[in-house]
């Protein structure tokens, strides 16, 4: 057994709740069995999400005391451009309140009607907001991406085959921009490596389309490329992070997960594009040096890019994943391999056979989850995906239940815990019921919708 070491120590704690299995039903209940709508006080363990909620370093917090604070002009901004300049090598950035926020103006400035945009994989917000602009998303992940279980390092890989092909189908005049996912959010976590990435800029440099880099997960990312590619061994993070950049046109990402603290923000290249997408912060984020973020989290983002190019802080997330998902094997429980980034991933496909995709198996496996032990994981799979035009249901690829590990949250024993409960839940899975909408959302349903047992 291979025990993950915590690389820091604990010194500001926060009291946690264990309500007892009657309060937790009840709760589930009242949520409308959406794990978004629970309340904090009836959750032990919050494993929704990494966003915005990874434990911050003592640096972050000193430097959120000296922020800066002024409406135009801040020095805290000028600290984190030339950090992003420093890491990136861009050397214009514009600030947004978060990564969605970022999706929006790349969006509004480069997706016309009609247009395609191949991505290895999409992520929910990214796909609305191309949509709502006139585009249509074309996944192009290698086959292996959505196999639950394998051993290919690098699941997160586009096709170049697909890639060419979806190219020449559709002529590049109609693609803006390929987007790559780095620790591709909704197949687990799963990275993407320096030569495939070197692959598809190729082509796209071959045919003019301009490359755009979604880095909110990049740091799983880096680590994953460190240790599992092989002309990558010798290389420090900050010349992987370097290597990655010199191929892009634009980086955005949530500042929610990279860099550990909030806001987001965009780096661009061309010249004539950061004049168009100005306009678009100005318009909705905020003036250009804040966009919509408070000065306290760009002090906190520009301390945690840095901390970012560190192995042993960046290797956190990704070891106790592992760890996790070697402890459900053991029990028995299905989850997605090779272990990712972000969190553990239960394949619900597997876990409750017995439902159907109609019945979101893993929307009824998250909120059975939470009874079981106080954890909130979160649905990914038929209940995070749009109805189609007809109104019929758009079965997912993957029906997962995500159980997030915010960096340097959680014990060791608490992750203990988290599997002892889910390996007791899958010995009784017959108890858990399919789900069906009481109140459904037209757009991104899985925020706010309700549900009751079928
Ligand atoms: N891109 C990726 C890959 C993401 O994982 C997220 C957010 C976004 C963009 C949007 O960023 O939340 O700051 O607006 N992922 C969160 C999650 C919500 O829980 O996986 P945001």
């Amino acid at each position: 057994e291979q025990i993950p070491l915590e690389m820091h120590k604990v010194r500001i704690v926060q009291k946690l709740n264990l309500q007892p299995v009657e309060k937790r039903l009840k709760a589930i209940t009242e949520a409308g069995n959406n794990t978004f709508l629970l309340k904090n006080r009836d959750v032990f363990m919050d494993m929704l999400t990494d966003s915005g909620v990874n434990a911050m370093s003592d640096r972050q917090l000193g430097a959120m005391m000296v922020a800066d604070d002024s409406y135009a002009g801040s020095e805290t901004f000028f600290r984190l451009k030339e950090k992003i300049t420093d890491i990136f090598g861009f050397e214009h950035f514009l600030p947004a309140h978060q990564g969605r926020a970022c999706e929006n103006i790349i969006a509004q400035t480069l997706v016309k009607p009609g247009n395609i945009i191949p991505m290895n994989y999409h992520f929910t917000t990214t796909r609305a907001h191309f949509v709502l602009n006139g585009g249509t998303v074309e996944e192009l992940i290698i086959d292996e991406g959505l196999e639950v279980i394998s051993n290919h390092p690098f699941k997160g890989n586009i096709c170049a085959d697909k890639l060419r092909h979806c190219i020449d189908k559709h002529g590049a005049e109609n693609i803006p921009f390929v987007r790559m996912e780095a620790g591709t959010n909704l197949i687990g976590g799963q990275p993407f490596s320096l030569e495939n990435l070197e692959e598809v800029q190729e082509l796209c440099k071959e045919n003019k389309i301009l490359l755009v880099l979604d880095a909110s997960l990049l740091a799983d990312n880096l680590h994953f490329i460190k240790v599992r590619e092989e002309q990558c061994r010798e290389l420090s993070i900050r010349e992987i992070t370097k290597r990655i950049s010199d191929l892009c046109d634009i980086i955005y990402f949530s500042g929610r997960k990279l860099g550990c603290a909030r806001g987001g923000g965009i780096c661009i290249r061309d010249e004539k594009i950061f004049a168009q997408m100005k306009e678009f912060v100005t318009l909705y984020e905020g003036f250009l040096t804040y966009g919509g973020m408070s000065v306290r989290e760009i002090e906190a983002m520009t301390i945690g890019l840095e901390e970012t190019m560190d192995e042993e802080v960046i290797n956190q997330g990704p070891e106790f994943i592992a760890f996790m998902a070697e402890e459900l094997q053991r029990g028995g429980v299905p989850v997605i391999t090779p272990p990712g980034g972000l969190g553990c991933h239960i394949n619900a496909m597997k876990f409750v056979s017995h439902i159907p995709q109609e019945q979101y198996p893993a929307g009824a496996l998250a909120a059975a989850i939470y009874i079981a032990g106080g954890i909130r994981g979160m649905e990914r799979g038929t209940l995070s995906e749009e109805r189609n035009s007809d109104g019929s249901e758009h079965p997912a690829d993957m029906e997962l239940v995500r159980l997030a590990l915010p960096r340097r949250v959680f014990t060791l024993s608490q992750v203990k815990y988290a599997a002892d409960r889910i390996i007791w839940l899958y010995k009784n899975r017959h108890l858990i019921e399919g789900l069906t909408f009481v109140e459904e959302p037209r757009i991104l349903r899985f925020f706010t919708g309700k549900l009751k047992p079928v």
